[in-house]
């Protein structure tokens, strides 16, 4: 359990660096992160580096002990570089091009951009690779922010056209595999296929979806790059990239693949978060200072996959942000909550942005751990607290890593693209519909593992899929090997990897375990809302709804008001017809966890339960103070069991 923070000297006079780093070292902070924004003043001429003052901000955080993470600047290539090679700039979906005046001006796309990041980073690598204070490498910021992927340059086209060839072989086949028959769409050559774009009504989604494989592809190749001139020159460091939350416009299982990080980072800022996903109004206004209970966790269990294991928080909300619709004050706790919360699901390290509130420039409303005026922050003081506590427990600073949950969830990235591609009713978004079922499990005191549809699901009792677009053999062979329960959502297996409806009706090959055919499917607008009870629990169907035949072998669960099956099982197969509202995706997760052999629990509302190393956490987020549900006779060695708002505690378990 490590604390580290982000820090710009470069924004700072010189005379604050030694008593900056005394400061740091003396809350408690282990790793400082540097430089990702810091290129034009690494280079402020082309091939004119000027090292001083990173040397000497390096030298003056090492001599206080501080660890270093070094990012590559590239996310921000200065005046001269963007000058040099104009068609950098990245071109949008509209035909015009970005200007230069923020950060992240660059065209992915771009090979003579590419190469100045190379040169830029094998620069910096052979300057710092070896130094001893230098534990972790960062590749550029965030790749894909500010919506800078995909990229619609004519170096795009030409890449992505390559990229089809690769893939394809023969213009027939592609044409064969989008289907380009219809409307006449078909191409003479790869030389003449577009970017899916500006077309007066949709583009073929098989072509949209290719698209967007080559995008996700680019920015993996991009870190890439990178990477290997790292590895080079700082063999014994760690390298790394931050990504960010809920965000899936790239496959991030696949970025990672490969050893291609040594450890998943991400930036949390949770309260901001919740402002911008796709949760009920009333839960964002619950938890307007708090963040809502999951949002955090979500990432925390995906990174931890993505990172086999190895994953920290490289920027954590210390306060107030800046770029939400609102931007309120967290509730008192929530910062020291935070960090507790990523230690819980098995963080590293949780680095806070920033060390100091930069009064000027794009992010002056920003908070950090100390004010403008070099006070700490309230933020400040609750990192001040979490670190002194962990310095002061044993138990603490040597838990071990959290063990394998009972639940897996499988999120898949390009299920989020194929549905995005084509939502069919305008409430439809993949990823909202895993948060809800992870929230379900969560909201019962289980821990998940968010998993590839790739990964090993042997060991699992229960296997959670909200939907998977394409089911091939090696994922159903999954199925008929384990002796998991498995829950599959709507929308499971009705396409194939062409981006067509697979010949024996959705959902395709899951027919072989469950036979069940989605003879219809249908988005619901608000006012449809097909009514259903589970048990006592009653509710509708949102977004979307299929009506499915129930085929030999197949038993239908539970039905809906007016005569549609609802769930259908077979054996240990599980199928929901429909999204469903909150309470029922409660219902129908803890009926299946139960039937798994797993112990479900009632929890106060707002609070949340992590276990990690012999260690139980309890977080309250909600309004009221609760207590939190240790069993009699618990020892606890973070806080005590009542919980107001913004706690937490941690217990070992008697038994
Ligand atoms: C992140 C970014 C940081 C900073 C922060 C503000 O997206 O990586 O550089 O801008 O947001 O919340």
């Amino acid at each position: 359990m490590q604390i580290g923070v982000c820090y710009y000297p470069e924004q700072w006079p010189r005379t604050m660096w030694a008593d900056d780093a005394r400061r740091m070292a003396e809350l408690g902070i282990s790793h400082v992160r540097i430089a990702e924004f810091a290129w034009s003043r690494m280079e402020p001429r082309k091939g004119v580096f000027d090292w001083t003052w990173l040397d000497e901000a390096i030298e003056t955080l090492a001599a206080r002990g501080l660890k270093l993470v070094l990012g590559t600047p590239t996310a921000s290539p200065p005046k001269w570089l963007v000058d040099s090679i104009p068609d950098m700039l990245p071109v949008r979906a509209d035909g015009t091009r970005w200007n230069y005046g923020s950060r992240r001006h660059y065209d992915i796309a771009s090979v003579a951009y590419r190469k100045e990041c190379e040169r830029i980073t094998e620069a910096m690598a052979q300057r710092y690779g070896r130094h001893p204070a230098v534990v972790a490498w960062q590749t550029d910021n965030e790749l894909g922010c500010h919506d800078t992927v995909p990229s619609y340059s004519a170096a795009a086209q030409q890449r992505f056209q390559a990229w089809l060839a690769q893939r394809y072989g023969s213009i027939e086949a592609l044409n064969e595999a989008w289907g380009n028959v219809f409307w006449s769409m078909e191409y003479p050559s790869f030389e003449t296929v577009g970017l899916p774009v500006l077309t007066p009504t949709d583009a073929n989604p098989s072509h949209l979806l290719d698209f967007r494989r080559y995008m996700s592809d680019e920015v993996a190749s991009f870190h890439r790059e990178q990477a290997e001139v790292l590895r080079r020159h700082a063999p014994d460091a760690d390298v790394l990239h931050n990504f960010m939350g809920f965000f899936t416009t790239f496959d991030h299982y696949e970025f990672a693949a490969n050893n291609a990080i040594d450890v998943a980072t991400w930036d949390s800022y949770p309260i901001a978060r919740t402002e911008v996903i796709g949760v009920p109004e009333a839960d964002k206004a619950r938890y307007a200072r708090t963040a809502h209970p999951d949002v955090s966790a979500f990432d925390h269990d995906r990174y931890r996959a993505i990172g086999a294991g190895r994953f920290w928080v490289m920027e954590q909300q210390a306060g107030p942000v800046n770029w939400a619709p609102w931007n309120p004050v967290p509730a008192k706790g929530m910062v020291r909550l935070w960090a507790y919360e990523a230690f819980a699901h098995g963080a590293e390290l949780v680095s806070y942005f920033r060390w100091r509130q930069c009064p000027y420039a794009q992010e002056q409303m920003h908070s950090g751990l100390n004010l403008p005026n070099n006070e700490l922050s309230p933020g400040g003081e609750e990192v001040a607290q979490a670190a002194r506590e962990i310095a002061l427990s044993e138990t603490l600073r040597t838990l071990g890593a959290p063990a394998p949950a009972a639940v897996a969830l499988v999120f898949d990235y390009e299920t989020q693209w194929m549905f995005e591609i084509q939502r069919h009713g305008v409430g439809f978004d993949y990823q909202t519909l895993a948060f809800d079922y992870y929230s379900a499990l969560r909201e019962q005191g289980l821990d998940v593992d968010i998993v590839s549809r790739h990964a090993d699901l042997s060991a699992y009792r229960l296997v959670v899929v909200p939907s998977l677009a394409v089911l091939d053999d090696a994922f159903i062979a999954k199925v008929e090997q384990s002796d998991a329960r498995w829950l599959f959502g709507p929308r499971t297996g009705s396409k194939t990897t062409h981006f067509a409806i697979p010949g024996n009706l959705p959902p395709g090959p899951l027919q072989r375990v469950l036979p069940l055919q989605v003879l219809e499917a249908e988005s619901l607008r608000p006012t449809l809302a097909p009514a259903l009870s589970l048990g006592d629990v009653s509710g509708a169907a949102l977004h979307w709804r299929e009506h499915v035949r129930a085929n030999e072998g197949a038993q239908v669960d539970a039905t809906f008001e007016d005569g549609w099956p609802a769930l259908l099982s077979s054996g240990r197969v599980q199928y929901a017809t429909a999204w469903l509202t909150h309470d029922l995706h409660r219902a129908l997760l803890g009926a299946a966890a139960r039937a798994a052999g797993l112990d479900t629990q009632t929890l106060p509302e707002g609070v949340r339960l992590a276990r990690r190393g012999g260690l139980s956490f309890a977080f309250n987020f909600g309004e009221a103070q609760v207590r939190a549900p240790a069993p009699e006779g618990a020892q606890f060695v973070l806080g005590a069991p009542e919980l107001a708002r913004g706690d937490v505690c941690a217990w070992r378990d008697p038994r």
